[in-house]
């Protein structure tokens, strides 16, 4: 018969690569809680709706990213492709603008979008995210690129840039798309198909384009941040002079339009040269109509997340912690050896000592190729003489 393979896109992680994960997990959990953010778990999937209404229905992601499926009922409902709109609805659902704000969030776990899989680019990826809701002062911007940055920094990351841009207010993209759309209808014919067709749904992303034809027809385009009113050219400053005052460095790119369109002012993307044409291992910026937009109160936020994938790609392999050792290996034989091996394997792991054994050896040198292969630190012999005499043989391996 045929076997069942995985979805393409959704990949295994094996024994091998998990303790890197619990590695990467159990650092981006302790710089949240170090900034001050709390956990929330939010659903896998949510009525379609949510992340229409959120995401853009013009945007890459909803258009043609999600996996949307019917409920029983005939409900549209759709796998999470990124966990803001998620924290969002929560918020409002749960009436946190009652309680006092700041409230800062974080979340870790599976994401779904439908993308065409490559190195680095999957279908099932996973994501740790954070939201700051309840403060539009530039701080809050600086704090989350603060946090992104010192986190991948702390993991050792090589050769990042954070880029950086803003998207100033919604007023000031009404006024600027016209400028924008002038342009590019004059250079419509050196445009991919794709932009020709979001140019008029979505102007801005076709300045984030990443198709070399594109890029060069859009060199020359004019730059939002020339437009920007005093309030958005105000608050950015303030946060590039905030990044400047903790030495984080950064580069301006005047074409960083996210493709999400909850985006206003501040938006960022930590790049690496290490990972290719898929080359984003975080992003975010600020969202502060995102919360009025889902039904809420009027309340401004920042946030980000970045892609687990990407960060354990990139992650050196040196730490001696990124490893799976047992500590002890029982190597039980002979009739009241195995039976007393059977309680000291129970023993140990009750005391809190990782212990293995392979039931299927029964003679001390089938045991000892299996203690070798285990890996273990130590192994400890128990045949009949040690049985009768109470006591047992410590070795140590390494
Ligand atoms: P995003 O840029 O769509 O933003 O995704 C953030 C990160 O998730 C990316 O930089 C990338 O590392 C990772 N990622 C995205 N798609 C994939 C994929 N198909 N395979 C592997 N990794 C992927 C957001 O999702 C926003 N919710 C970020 C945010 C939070 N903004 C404000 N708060």
């Amino acid at each position: 018969m045929d076997s069942i393979k995985a979805i393409k896109g959704v990949k295994d992680i094996l024994p091998e690569e998990t303790p890197r994960w619990r590695f990467i997990e159990d650092a981006v959990k302790r710089w949240a809680l170090c900034y001050g953010y709390q956990e929330i778990r939010i659903p896998i999937f949510e009525f379609t709706a949510l992340f229409a209404r959120s995401i853009g229905s013009a945007t890459d992601i909803v258009e043609k990213e999600m996996y949307t499926f019917p409920d029983r009922d005939g409900t549209s409902l759709t796998l999470r492709p990124e966990g803001t709109a998620g924290t969002v609805r929560a918020f409002i659902e749960h009436n946190r603008a009652a309680d006092p704000l700041p409230q800062k969030y974080f979340y870790l776990g599976p994401m779904f979008r439908h993308e065409r899989p490559q190195a680095g680019r999957l279908r099932q990826f996973h994501q740790f995210g954070v939201e700051s809701f309840g403060t539009s002062d530039p701080r809050a911007d600086i704090e989350v690129i603060a946090l992104l940055w010192r986190l991948l920094s702390d993991l050792a990351l090589p050769d990042l840039t954070l880029e950086i841009n803003s998207l100033g207010t919604s007023g000031d993209r009404t006024a600027y798309k016209p400028i924008l759309l002038a342009f590019l209808s004059q250079h419509k014919s050196l445009l991919c198909e794709n932009c020709r067709r979001r140019m008029n749904t979505n102007p801005l992303r076709v300045l984030d384009c990443k198709v070399p034809g594109c890029q060069a027809a859009t060199e020359s385009a004019p730059k939002l941040t020339d437009h920007l009113s005093s309030e958005a050219r105000t608050h950015f400053d303030q946060v590039l002079a905030g990044l400047l005052a903790l030495g984080i460095p950064y580069t301006l790119n005047p074409r960083l339009v996210r493709g999400l369109d909850y985006y206003c002012f501040t938006s960022f993307e930590i790049t690496s040269t290490h990972l290719g044409a898929q080359n984003a291992v975080g992003a975010g910026g600020r969202y502060d109509g995102l919360v009025e937009t889902l039904g809420g109160p009027s309340i401004p936020a920042v946030g980000f997340a970045i892609g687990l994938e990407r960060v354990s790609l990139m992650l050196p392999n040196t730490s001696s912690s990124l490893r799976n050792n047992c500590l002890y290996y029982v190597a039980a034989f002979g009739e009241k050896g195995t039976a007393l091996g059977l309680v000291l394997l129970d023993e140990l792991r009750r005391a809190g000592l990782s212990a293995q054994s392979d039931y299927r050896a029964t003679t001390l040198k089938a045991h000892l190729r299996q203690a070798d292969r285990s890996k273990c630190r130590y192994a400890i012999f128990l045949g009949d003489d040690e049985a009768v005499r109470g006591s047992i043989i410590l070795r140590d391996l390494e």
